[in-house]
């Protein structure tokens, strides 16, 4: 595929999450192909000067996606858009699943799940034909791991809901990503040295050798954004993490 086939000119792209990690990712590249893009997040968009100087056509606002009313407020406010990429997990508690609380799951599902529904359920209704929608899951979904089984039911319901979509919503697109360990922010907490041991055993492990960067997720969501016959589909971009073992 040529760059004039995943160009974007003249096309409006919101990213939720787009102030970090893969949403920033995705920023880039749409931007790079030409797009007007607005990137949310709760952080203030204050802060996204510096970014802003270096890539001219992307737009901070800020937004809690747990918010419905503040969602369905903004993508009103924004009006008509081409597509839509939501890499965003608001926080929210995990752990043993003897150790959950009803109020813990269900914080999860709100956050995650029903977070991405919110912003498919306000923008659907302001896109055209052949837009696109594009949610993000992750390796997880098809290998539990120890404490984190709302999350994994969180990502397995946007897969359901990608194909659930793709059907009720055509030809408006519908797609998810599932990517793998990707170095972004959300490692930031782990401390560096136990961080660093773990990206090793990463590039050990996985059969693409070496961890994720946040450009890989933004290539493969400026694929689902142009090409206007995928629909329905989870595109995995995880280096191979769910063919091994990391545990
Ligand atoms: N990175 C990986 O290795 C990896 C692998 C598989 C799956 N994932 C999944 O993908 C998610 C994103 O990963 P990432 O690497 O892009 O993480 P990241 O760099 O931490 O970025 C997270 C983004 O989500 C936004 N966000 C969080 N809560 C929000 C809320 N309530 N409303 C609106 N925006 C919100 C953050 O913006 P603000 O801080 O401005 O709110 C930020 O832009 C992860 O949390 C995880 O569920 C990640």
């Amino acid at each position: 595929m040529n760059g004039d086939e995943q160009s974007l000119s003249n096309q409006r792209v919101v990213i939720v999450g787009g102030t970090s990690g893969m949403g920033m990712g995705a920023a880039r590249a749409a931007c790079q192909a030409g797009a007007d893009v607005i990137a949310l997040g709760r952080r203030p968009s204050a802060r996204m000067v510096a970014e802003q100087r270096v890539h001219g056509s992307i737009t901070f606002q800020s937004l809690d996606m747990t918010d419905d009313t503040a969602v369905e407020q903004m993508f009103e406010t924004l009006g008509t858009l081409d597509h839509l990429l939501i890499t965003a997990t608001p926080p929210s508690p995990g752990g043993p699943f003897l150790s959950q609380t009803m109020a813990n799951a269900q914080a999860v599902l709100h956050g995650k799940l029903l977070g991405s529904w919110s912003c498919a359920r306000h923008a659907a209704p302001r896109m055209p034909k052949g837009g696109s929608i594009t949610f993000t899951a992750g390796g997880l979904v098809t290998k539990p791991r120890m404490g984190a089984s709302m999350m994994m039911v969180a990502f397995a319901g946007l897969e359901a809901l990608t194909r659930a979509l793709a059907l009720e919503l055509g030809p408006i697109r519908v797609n998810t990503i599932r990517p793998g360990v990707i170095d972004s922010e959300m490692w930031a907490g782990m401390p560096q040295a136990k961080r660093a041991a773990f990206f090793a055993l990463v590039r050990q492990r996985f059969p693409a050798g070496r961890v994720g960067k946040i450009d890989d997720i933004g290539k493969a969501a400026l694929f689902l954004m142009a090409n206007d016959f995928v629909t329905g589909a989870v595109i995995e971009v995880s280096g191979g993490e769910t063919l091994v073992s990391i545990e």
